[in-house]
């Protein structure tokens, strides 16, 4: 072969390459112009919006991706999912920025939801209807001074759709009304390829199962979902009122208080689905601290025959206050920050019982400063009969608590000894609560990177099914992330994605070349 043939065939590699490249910058670019004219953001680090967009509820998990899409028509969310997955570009979907493991954010691609804020509740049907971009905050405003409640979060700054995909309990109205999952009517997808599907009950039925509770992130970008609100009739006050008890003990016998606890709720509670609990434990060596949040969806003049006999037992609460809230009152009374000042680990153990053994781990949870720890604590939701529809991807119909430990801190050299503490007491806690076999899983919204057994804990026997729907609906699993629902005979892998990065760097370095070979001949 003569020298001028090996030019030519170098020529022609150089420049299939090259064209290809540029074909992928080509329809960045022009998916980039095609957002932007249609009132959408396209946000780089030097942008002044960047930082804001960018920032995650939790500061111990913070990542700052490459580029953020802020699409503002459902046809652009579309055009999006189709121009990056067929170049086998990796995304994340950004709602609420509240997934306590980063998954709505990595180092590349970001489709945030942020623009797509609309809102619309029909009083007829009972329903609200919510775009992708709605957090909790902008529908409790809109339900402020009506009868309803939604199903959302206690946190008002968490997104409305991360939430219900998880399941998402209220703490305060869940066992009344069901899981946000329990209540949506239907949702519409955008898959991989950019296709529209509706996912309801009688609809792509599988889809719609799998949406309700088989977690963020899988499946398809949900661009928007209805759901049913509930009137709150039973408590007889105006706009949706509630009796929101505020119970505290400070530095009593806790272990006794949480015994007569425990005894209230199987002898009222469990069969009385009008009370609610958020309970938190601190304790240290020198001090304790016991609070419960307590909805009663029923009449005030019911409080003192139905919680009395309870709290007239020894210990007596140290403190202890009756408010008349609404929905909105709660989450201001509650004034979570957004986002979080300190770094926090949370994690979750799903919980038929507590028994003795695990309250000697809960009580025991007392870790030292030399992980300069702010704060440590133990949450108890009470969830018993809050999961109203069995026929959902959310695996936990049968549990009475979702326990739910956490740590806080400032510093990031902190941050393994932080998350070993906190890991090492859900070990014991699963340890102490095997013999009863009291702790089947764990909550999916409270995704932590660092479970062992994840899939197991998550979904339980829900994990084949699941993993038979994603292969349906994302076949080449485009809708990724370490702790998501791989389909079967996935042809492709993490291995196989393309970085943008990689793209924009790759294609300069041909394009310099491609410059040289030309420039020498
Ligand atoms: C302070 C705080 C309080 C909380 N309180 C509660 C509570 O009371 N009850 C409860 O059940 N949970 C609670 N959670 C957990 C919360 O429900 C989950 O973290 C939830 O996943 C957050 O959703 P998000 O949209 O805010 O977060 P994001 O981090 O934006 O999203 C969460 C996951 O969903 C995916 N996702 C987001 N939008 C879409 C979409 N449109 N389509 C497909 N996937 C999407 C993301 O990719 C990510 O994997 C709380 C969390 C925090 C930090
Ligand atoms: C909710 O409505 C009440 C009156 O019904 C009003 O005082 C309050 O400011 C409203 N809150 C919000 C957050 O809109
Ligand atoms: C979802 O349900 C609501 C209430 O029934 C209905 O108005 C709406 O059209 C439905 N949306 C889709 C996409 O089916
Ligand atoms: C709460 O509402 C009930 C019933 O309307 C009323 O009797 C009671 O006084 C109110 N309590 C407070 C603290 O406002
Ligand atoms: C509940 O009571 C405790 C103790 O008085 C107090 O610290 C806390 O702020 C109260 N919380 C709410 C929401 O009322
Ligand atoms: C305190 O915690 C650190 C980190 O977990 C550990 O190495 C150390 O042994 C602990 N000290 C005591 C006194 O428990
Ligand atoms: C939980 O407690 C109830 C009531 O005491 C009991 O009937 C049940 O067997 C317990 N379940 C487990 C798994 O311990
Ligand atoms: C997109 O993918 C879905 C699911 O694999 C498929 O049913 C649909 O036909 C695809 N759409 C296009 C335009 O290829
Ligand atoms: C991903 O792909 C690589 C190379 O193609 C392969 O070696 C690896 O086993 C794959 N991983 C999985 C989880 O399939
Ligand atoms: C993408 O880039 C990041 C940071 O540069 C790197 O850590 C990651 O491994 C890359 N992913 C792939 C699939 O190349």
């Amino acid at each position: 072969m003569s020298d001028s043939y090996i030019h030519l065939y170098i020529t022609i590699i150089i420049l299939s390459v090259c064209f290809v490249i540029n074909a992928q910058s080509d329809s960045l670019n022009t998916l980039e112009s095609t957002i932007i004219s249609h009132g959408g953001q396209v946000l780089r680090i030097t942008d002044p919006q960047y930082k804001a967009a960018a920032t995650l509820h939790n500061r111990a998990i913070q990542i700052w991706p490459d580029l953020i899409l802020r699409p503002a028509t459902y046809d652009d969310v579309s055009l999006a999912l189709s121009t990056l997955s067929s170049l086998r570009i990796p995304i994340r979907i950004m709602g609420g920025r509240h997934s306590y493991g980063g998954y709505c954010s990595h180092q590349g691609i970001v489709l945030d939801s942020a623009l797509l804020k609309d809102l619309n509740i029909d009083w007829t049907t009972e329903t609200v209807t919510m775009q992708a971009g709605v957090i909790w905050a902008d529908v409790y405003r809109a339900l402020n001074g009506s009868e309803y409640v939604a199903l959302g979060g206690l946190c008002p700054t968490v997104g409305v759709v991360g939430f219900t995909l998880g399941g998402g309990y209220n703490a305060m109205y869940s066992r009344s009304f069901g899981l946000a999952s329990d209540n949506v009517l239907n949702f519409t997808v955008a898959l991989y390829n950019g296709t529209v599907v509706t996912a309801s009950s009688t609809i792509n039925s599988d889809l719609y199962w799998a949406l309700r509770g088989g977690g963020g992130g899988n499946f398809g970008y949900v661009l928007e979902m209805t759901q049913k609100i509930h009137r709150m009739s039973e408590t007889k006050m105006p706009n949706g009122q509630f009796s929101f008890l505020n119970i505290t003990w400070v530095n009593i016998d806790i272990r006794t208080a949480l015994t007569n606890w425990l005894t209230f709720l199987k002898n009222v509670a469990d069969d009385d689905t009008r009370i609610s609990f958020n309970v938190i434990i601190a304790v240290n060596s020198e001090s304790n601290f016991l609070m419960m949040y307590c909805s009663f969806n029923g009449p005030s003049v019911e409080i003192n025959s139905v919680f009395g006999p309870w709290l007239s037992q020894n210990p007596k609460p140290t403190f202890y206050d009756v408010f008349n809230y609404t929905q909105t009152d709660i989450s201001r009374a509650l004034g979570i920050p957004f986002p979080v000042v300190n770094r926090e680990h949370v994690l979750s153990a799903m919980a038929i019982n507590i028994t003795e053994a695990m309250l000697d781990v809960i009580l025991d949870f007392q870790p030292n400063s030399t992980a300069g720890l702010v704060g440590s604590w133990t949450e108890l939701i009470y969830l018993h009969n809050a999961n109203k529809d069995k026929n959902t991807a959310y695996a936990f119909p049968d549990i009475s608590f979702d326990i739910a430990p956490g740590v806080s801190w400032t510093n990031p050299d902190a941050d393994p000894d932080a998350i070993e503490i906190s890991e090492k007491f859900l070990e014991k806690l699963i340890d102490a609560a095997a013999p009863s076999k009291s702790i089947v899983g764990a909550y999916l919204n409270y995704i932590d990177p660092y479970l062992r057994d994840w899939q197991k804990m998550y979904y339980r026997n829900h994990w084949d099914r699941l993993r038979e729907i994603q292969t349906k609906w994302d076949p080449t699993w485009y809708f990724r992330f370490p702790q998501g629902i791989p389909p079967y005979n996935q042809q492709s892998n993490d291995s196989q994605l393309t970085n943008r990065s990689v793209v924009t760097i790759g294609s300069l370095i041909m394009l310099v070349l491609s410059q040289c070979f030309c420039l020498m001949h």
